[in-house]
């Protein structure tokens, strides 16, 4: 039987086989550093909201407290959303714009606005603000960054489960408490 193959085929197939495997671990490298790309977890990445809020103005310019909107950070799990009562506190007053009309008329018929989520943990971790803020004392810069200058907001940490361990929980002095798996995962 005369030889299908010449010798030579025994090398084209060994760095064909070898290239493919380069090729499969090379795909599977960028999906993963995609995966956890800034796009992907929109850091950075300015979100549209349904109204032109900015907190440039508000708690940048007019200097209102954070609290004043974000009521329950210090007392509680959640920061909370600042209802249409509390923006009419003002807007009551300060009106003349298309926009300050829309929020009227939406506070009018109460029908609260539907803001688009920036920072959001999937539910199988647990985050509370309390414990951080008023616990901790920790600025909300360190987590949210310099918000008072943000025209609109953006998530400007990763917040990752490597950034709370090597910004905070895998460096501090109670290193097996804050690292325990249930502090976060319940
Ligand atoms: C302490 C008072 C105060 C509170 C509370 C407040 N605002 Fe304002 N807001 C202002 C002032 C002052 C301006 C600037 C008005 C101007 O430039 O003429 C402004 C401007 C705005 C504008 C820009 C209007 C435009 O068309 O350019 C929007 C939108 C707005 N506020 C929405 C809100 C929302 C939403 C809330 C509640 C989450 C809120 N404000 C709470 C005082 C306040
Ligand atoms: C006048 C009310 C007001 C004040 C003062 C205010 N905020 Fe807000 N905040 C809002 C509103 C309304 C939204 C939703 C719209 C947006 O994201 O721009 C919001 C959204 C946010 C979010 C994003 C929430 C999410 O979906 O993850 C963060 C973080 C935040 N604020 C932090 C701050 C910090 C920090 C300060 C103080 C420096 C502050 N805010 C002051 C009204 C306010
Ligand atoms: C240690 C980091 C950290 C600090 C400090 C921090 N936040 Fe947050 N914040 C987060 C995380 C993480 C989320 C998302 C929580 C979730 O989805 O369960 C969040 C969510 C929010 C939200 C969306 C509503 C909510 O409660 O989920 C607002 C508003 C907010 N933060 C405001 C603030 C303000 C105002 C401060 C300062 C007084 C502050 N944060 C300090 C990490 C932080
Ligand atoms: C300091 C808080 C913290 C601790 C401690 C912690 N995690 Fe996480 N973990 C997080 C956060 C935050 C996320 C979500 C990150 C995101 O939004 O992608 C996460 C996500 C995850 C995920 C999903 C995959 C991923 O990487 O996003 C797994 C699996 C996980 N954690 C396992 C663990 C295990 C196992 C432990 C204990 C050895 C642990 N975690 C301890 C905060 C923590």
């Amino acid at each position: 039987m005369g030889q299908i193959f010449r010798p030579s085929a025994n090398v084209y197939a060994k760095v064909g086989a070898l290239s493919l495997f380069y090729l499969i671990i090379l795909v599977l490298l960028a999906l993963a550093v995609f995966d956890r790309s800034n796009l992907i977890r929109r850091i950075n990445v300015p979100r549209s909201q349904p109204v032109p809020f900015t907190h440039q103005m508000h708690a940048g310019v007019l200097g209102i407290d954070c609290i004043y909107c974000h009521s329950s950070v210090e007392k509680s799990k959640f920061a909370g959303m600042p209802s249409l009562d509390t923006c009419m506190a003002c807007h009551n007053e300060i009106q003349g714009t298309f926009w300050l009309q829309w929020l009227t008329d939406r506070f009018e018929q109460k029908e609260p606005v539907q803001w688009t989520r920036v920072t959001d943990f999937p539910d199988f971790v647990y985050f509370n603000h309390s414990i951080h803020v008023k616990g901790r004392g920790l600025d909300c810069s360190e987590c949210h960054g310099v918000v008072e200058e943000m025209t609109v907001m953006w998530k400007a940490k990763s917040l990752t489960m490597g950034y709370c361990l090597d910004t905070c929980h895998r460096t501090t002095w109670n290193i097996e408490q804050l690292t325990n798996c249930s502090v976060c995962h319940r």
